[in-house]
């Protein structure tokens, strides 16, 4: 049985932590206990300002009976390490996108989770933004009639010095480029809304930061399974950097979401309600277009809150391992395809 109140420990008191961090504060039946990293001014700095213990090690954690769940805050090449020993020693466990970088490792984790009888979540917060629920519940619904494409299209803008930040984010192998580490969530939108791919094309520039052995830039083609089509267009060397913009198209409507407001919702056969969408979501709520840091925590606050739902009622949660999985696997298609110029079938 879990504890009451569930109660979380952190691994990485890096940049997302902060966003943890409050999500954790504001969830009601929900206590932040511990963290960890190796990094001491990190781990001092964070638990100060959140007012949990600073671990000892990752395992003392593992150890610790108040702790019900790990979230693994970790580098992206660096998240199968944390969460599958975090399930052996019966945590439930949150990763942050991506769900690691292989899909061996996803694997991995579904078998270890699947063994241990817990709940994983994974960080993939803009699936939980108000547009995003409306268009998926909308082409559930029908309404768009048979879908025809969709866009997601992400103009950014970050400077050198953030691939310098820390070590790992120059590393593809580690997890950085613009495709996996910024693009993630709008492929996954895609992959939330149009299903399961059954091919891509995808070409990859580096347009602005010459220092740097990466990808900023993907211009990517999608040829989903149902027959629509996508694409997926995303740099991090566009300034001052703009709002994403996710299109859906179907034989009978079209939704846009930017940044974070639905700015187009229109169906051949209208419903009470529909005049209200675009009031759905805040334009002057950032989202991370010009800044790391530069977005709310609400919607990590949504997928805390959705996390101790499955855990209480025994459900699943809203983003699971295989859902995550079949995003990272359109992401790899998009590495190989642009390594190899050609079209990459699905599955890998
Ligand atoms: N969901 C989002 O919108 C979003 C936004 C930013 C980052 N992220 C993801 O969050 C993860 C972390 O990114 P970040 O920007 O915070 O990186 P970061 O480099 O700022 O932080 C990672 C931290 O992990 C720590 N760490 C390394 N080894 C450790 C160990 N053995 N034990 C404990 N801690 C260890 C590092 O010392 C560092 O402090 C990545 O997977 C990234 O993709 C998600």
């Amino acid at each position: 049985m879990p504890n009451e109140t569930l109660g979380f420990g952190l691994v990485g008191c890096g940049l997302i932590s902060a966003f943890h961090g409050k999500a954790i504060q504001a969830t009601p039946g929900a206590a932040l206990i511990a963290a960890s990293d190796p990094q001491q001014d990190r781990l001092d700095k964070f638990c100060a300002e959140y007012g949990c213990e600073a671990a000892p090690s990752f395992e003392a954690m593992l150890a610790d009976e108040r702790i019900d769940v790990i979230n693994v805050l970790t580098p992206n090449a660096m998240h199968a390490q944390f969460a599958i020993p975090a399930l052996e020693a019966g945590k439930h466990v949150v990763i942050e996108k991506p769900p690691d970088m292989t899909l061996e490792k996803v694997d991995a984790m579904i078998a270890a989770r699947d063994a241990a009888r817990r709940k994983v979540a994974i960080s993939l917060q803009v699936r939980f933004r108000k547009p995003i629920q409306a268009m998926y519940q909308a082409i559930q619904d029908g309404r768009f009639g048979k879908l025809y494409y969709a866009g997601a299209h992400m103009k950014w803008f970050r400077d050198t010095s953030y691939y310098h930040m820390d070590d790992w984010r120059s590393k593809r192998d580690q997890g950085a480029g613009v495709t996996i580490q910024h693009a993630f969530h709008y492929i996954d939108l895609l992959h939330h809304l149009m299903g399961e791919a059954a091919a891509v094309e995808a070409r990859m520039y580096n347009l602005a930061h010459p220092d740097v052995q990466l990808e900023d830039t993907l211009q990517a083609f999608i040829d989903f399974r149902s027959g629509a089509k996508g694409i997926v267009e995303a740099s991090t060397a566009l300034w001052p950097g703009t709002d994403i913009r996710i299109e859906v198209n179907g034989e009978n409507g079209t939704a846009i979401m930017q940044g974070e407001r639905m700015t187009t919702w229109k169906f051949r056969e209208e419903l009470p309600g529909d005049a209200e969408m675009t009031q759905i979501g805040d334009a002057a709520v950032k989202t991370a277009a010009s800044g790391a840091a530069d977005f709310a925590f609400t919607e990590h606050q949504y997928m805390i809150e959705d996390m101790c739902n499955a855990i209480r009622n025994d459900g699943e949660p809203w983003v699971t391992l295989e859902k995550a999985r079949g995003s990272l696997e359109m992401a790899l298609a998009m590495y190989r395809s642009a390594d190899e110029g050609r079209t990459v079938e699905l599955p890998l």
